[in-house]
Order: C-alpha cells, then structure tokens, then sequence
C-alpha cells in the first residue's frame, strides 16, 4: 500500500494574508483551517505549509519525529539576535550537549533561590502599587519578570543591564513585527535604516553581556547566578566557550522574559472577568500563606493557584504556535512529508477544541485541574496525552518549565493577596498573535485593593 501524498488542501484566501499583517486576526484564521481536518495543507501562491491539530499528531511531529525536524523559519530569524543558543541551535548533537550543560541551573535546588529572587522582585512591585492606580498591566509584568531574569540570570545588581539586553531585543524582534515593550525601541530608535538599528542593538546587548561575564570570570566575588552557573558547567571536563555563554544568557533572558510576562498579564485580565475563580484564588492565598512571603515550598501547597495559571495557559498559551521543517522525510499523520515541508502545530488550537475539554472548552475553569482530593493535576483529569501543551514537548521541550510555573505562582499568589486590578472600560484587548501571544494593544488595568475575605462560616 502506498502512502497518499498529502493531506487535504485549503487555499489560503485574501483574509489568509490579512492575518499575515493584522495579527489580531491570526488565531481565527488557523481555526477556521483547523476546522477542515486534523490534518491539512495550507496553500497559496508563495507557500504550503501543513497544519496538525490533534493532541496525538502535535505529540507525533514534536515528539516521535523529534530527530527528523528542526525548526523552522521564525526560529532561524530569532537567531539573528541571539546567536547559537539552545532555542536556535540545529545541531542535534551540541544541542543536546548544551542542554545537559544548562539543566543544573534549572535544578530543585536552583529553583529554591531563584523562589527567593520571584518573591522579592512581586514584593518590590507590591510595595510600588497605589490603590487607584491605573497601569498598563503587560508593562508591570514585564517589568517584574525583566526584574527576575535581570537577577537570577546576570546577578543581583544587574537591572540596568538586564534593560539594556531586553530594549535591544526588542529593536531586533520588533524589526520582524514581533516587538513586545510599547516604547522599549526608545534606547535605539533613531532614524536609522533598519539594518543599521538591528546591528546597533545587536552590539549594545552583546556588549552588555559581555561586560557582566567578564565581571564574573574576574571572580572578585561570589556570582550565584545562571551566568556563574553556565561558566561552571562541565561535561568530560569541558565547558562552554565564553562566546557560548554569551549566547546561552540572551537566549535565556529573552524566552524567559516575554512569556511568564503573558501569561500572568492574561492571568489578571481572566481574573476580573471571573469574580468567583479570584475569590477562591484569594481565599486558598489567604488560609496557605497569610502575610508571610511564600517560598518554593509553599508552591505545592497552593493547587488552585496552580491551577489558575495553568488555565491562563490552556486559554492564552504564551507559545501559541509550534513550527517544524522536515529535514529527512517522513510519514506523518499517514501521508508524505518530503524534506523542507514546513508543519506547524498550535497549543491554541488544540486548548480550545471541545471535543478534548468538553462544551464549556472556552470558560476559564481552574477547577477542571484538580482531582478529587483537591490536589493539582498536571494532566487535567481526564485529558488525553498531548492535549496541553503550552511548554511544548519532545527535545526541543521548554527548559524554563518548572522556573516559568514558580515565579508565576509566587507573583500570582504575593499581588492577589492585596490587589484585584480592574480592567479600564472602552478596551478592545484582543489576542496579538506574535512569536508570542499577547494582549494587545494592552490592557489597561486600574489597581483596586483586593475586596475583604469573608469570615470562615
Ligand atoms: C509561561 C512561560 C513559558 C512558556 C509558555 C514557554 C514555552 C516554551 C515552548 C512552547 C518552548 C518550545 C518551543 C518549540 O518547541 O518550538 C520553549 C522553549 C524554550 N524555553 Fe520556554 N516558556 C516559558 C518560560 C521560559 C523561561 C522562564 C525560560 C528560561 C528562563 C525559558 C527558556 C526556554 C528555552 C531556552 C527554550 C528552548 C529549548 C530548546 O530548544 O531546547 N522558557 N518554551
């Protein structure tokens, strides 16, 4: 029996490039393409590409044929900024290698501190709030996980620089539309050709780096952070180059910064709008942690906050489209794939699809996260495998997973205790659909002081 050579095909139409451009309306546009078949081919004049919208396929393209796909064109861009990180790296053996170098500074005990770091950057935004305030709620998440990244990566007196490397990334992506900060490109953002932008801000992040690595490897004093952790690493007595360090450091810093960032921005946006989940959210804060400022071990004992998070993601996944190049073809799905088919996968697609998380798929539920006993299940009771997947999956999986779910908890948890923004009337938040998926154009948020608990009956 021979394999047919492809799936069905949808034509890309005009509203198909529209998206292209208008990213607000890129996440219908998939849906309605996902709605032909698990599997289908997008066609138009200048492209074809493959969409797979089915938990055991997305596991099947990420996972099973790990080894026969790199990513694809987005990622490659990205490289322009960051260099040979392991975000970009295609280079299956080094890859590896340098994840194994890396996964100590991702260890229990490492997390422990950075927990510390979490805590204490939500406390400094908790003590900076005033009530009434109105704030622009993407930057205030951005600032404290530029806050935390700045600290735990560089060290703890790294926050100009942390700045410097995060304004400069911004000039870079949003060179290729795909900009974060609103007003970061100030730094850079002359009238300069944009080539002439990108290499300048290439320059000023890299030497920004450079001067805090040379700083560490002087050693005049103890460094505890990811970069003393990177220069530290060995593996059969060899380490990564300084270069590599360099590029290890912005990849870290910018797949660390925008998407915890998201997610706790979407997370408040979520909150408002479902008075009953913030009161329970409150109410668990409340009877765990009290006054106190939590730890990493408290964590485990705030399920519902878990859960509130993992809802955010499930709703609004900060990675909401997954792209693969075919570079040795395969079967997939029952069909052909010839080297350089391009497939992509979306979290958003299949966290939405009711046919996995049942009629209410679109309400913002935290409790379908726990079981019986109350506790957080990583799996959602009752999901089949693959159907979450916000951190990815397979060799190229999220190595910030278990970072990401501790500073939004602990940020989630320190600022509900106080705080219930409300959203500003008059907004249309839409989901932005860039590397990342972001509200735009904001959400404006006025600061109100978290409405008193009832007294336990
Ligand atoms: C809510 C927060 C986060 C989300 C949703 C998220 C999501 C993801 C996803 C989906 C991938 C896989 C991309 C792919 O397969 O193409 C990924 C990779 C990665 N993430 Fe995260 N991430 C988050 C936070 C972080 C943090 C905090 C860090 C580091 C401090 C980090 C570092 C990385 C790196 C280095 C990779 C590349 C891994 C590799 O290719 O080996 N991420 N992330």
């Amino acid at each position: 029996m021979t394999t047919p050579a492809g799936p069905p095909t949808v034509r890309a139409t005009f509203s198909t490039y529209r998206a292209l451009f208008d990213r607000s309306r890129s996440t219908a546009m998939f849906e309605k393409f996902a709605q032909h078949g698990d599997l289908v081919e997008i066609r138009g004049p200048l492209f074809r590409l493959w969409l797979c919208s089915d938990p055991a396929l997305a596991r099947e393209l990420l996972v099973d044929h790990g080894r026969s796909v790199t990513k694809g064109f987005g990622v490659r861009m990205i490289s322009i900024g960051l260099g040979n990180g392991i975000l970009t790296n295609e280079d299956p053996i080094s890859h590896r290698r340098n994840r194994r170098l890396i996964n100590p500074a991702f260890s229990a005990s490492a997390l422990q501190k950075y927990a510390e770091v979490m805590a204490a950057a939500a406390m400094r935004a908790d003590k900076r709030w005033r009530a009434g305030q109105v704030v622009e709620i993407t930057e205030e998440m951005g600032r404290i996980t530029l806050d935390v990244v700045g600290r735990t990566l560089l060290g703890d007196d790294t926050e100009r620089d942390a700045k410097t490397v995060i304004d400069s990334l911004e000039v870079i992506l949003k060179r290729f539309g795909i900009g974060f900060i609103p007003g970061a490109t100030k730094l850079l953002d002359t009238n300069l050709p944009p080539a002439v932008k990108i290499k300048n801000a290439v320059a000023s992040m890299r030497s920004t780096v450079e001067r805090v690595v040379t700083a560490h490897k002087r050693g005049d004093r103890d460094y505890d952070d990811i970069v003393a952790a990177l220069l530290a690493a060995t593996e059969d007595g060899e380490g990564f180059t300084e270069q590599q360090v360099l590029d290890e450091t912005l990849t870290l810093m910018l797949a660390g910064f925008e998407t915890t960032a998201n997610a706790l921005s979407w997370t408040w946006w979520l909150l408002d709008q479902n008075p009953a989940v913030a009161a329970a959210l409150r109410a668990e804060v409340d009877a765990t942690i009290g006054d106190a400022v939590p730890t990493y071990a408290d964590i485990a004992r705030l399920p519902y906050t878990m859960a509130t998070i993992a809802e955010t993601m499930r709703l609004r996944p900060p990675a909401w489209i997954l792209e693969r190049e075919v570079k040795e073809p395969i079967d997939f799905g029952g069909y052909h794939a010839r080297i350089g088919t391009t497939i992509l996968t979306s979290p958003w697609i299949v966290h939405h699809d009711p046919r996995w998380w049942g009629t209410d798929a679109a309400a913002y539920r935290p409790d379908r996260w726990l079981n019986d006993a109350g506790e957080f299940d990583h799996g959602a009771p009752g999901q089949p495998r693959g159907a979450y997947f916000p951190f990815g999956a397979g060799s190229r999986m999220c190595i910030g997973e278990q970072f990401a779910w501790a500073e939004a908890v602990l940020v989630l948890a320190i600022l509900a205790r106080r705080w219930a923004p409300v959203t500003e009337p008059n907004q249309d938040v839409r989901t932005w659909a860039a590397v990342t998926l972001r509200p735009h154009p904001g959400i404006r948020m006025r600061l109100a002081p978290a409405p008193a608990l009832a007294p336990a009956s």
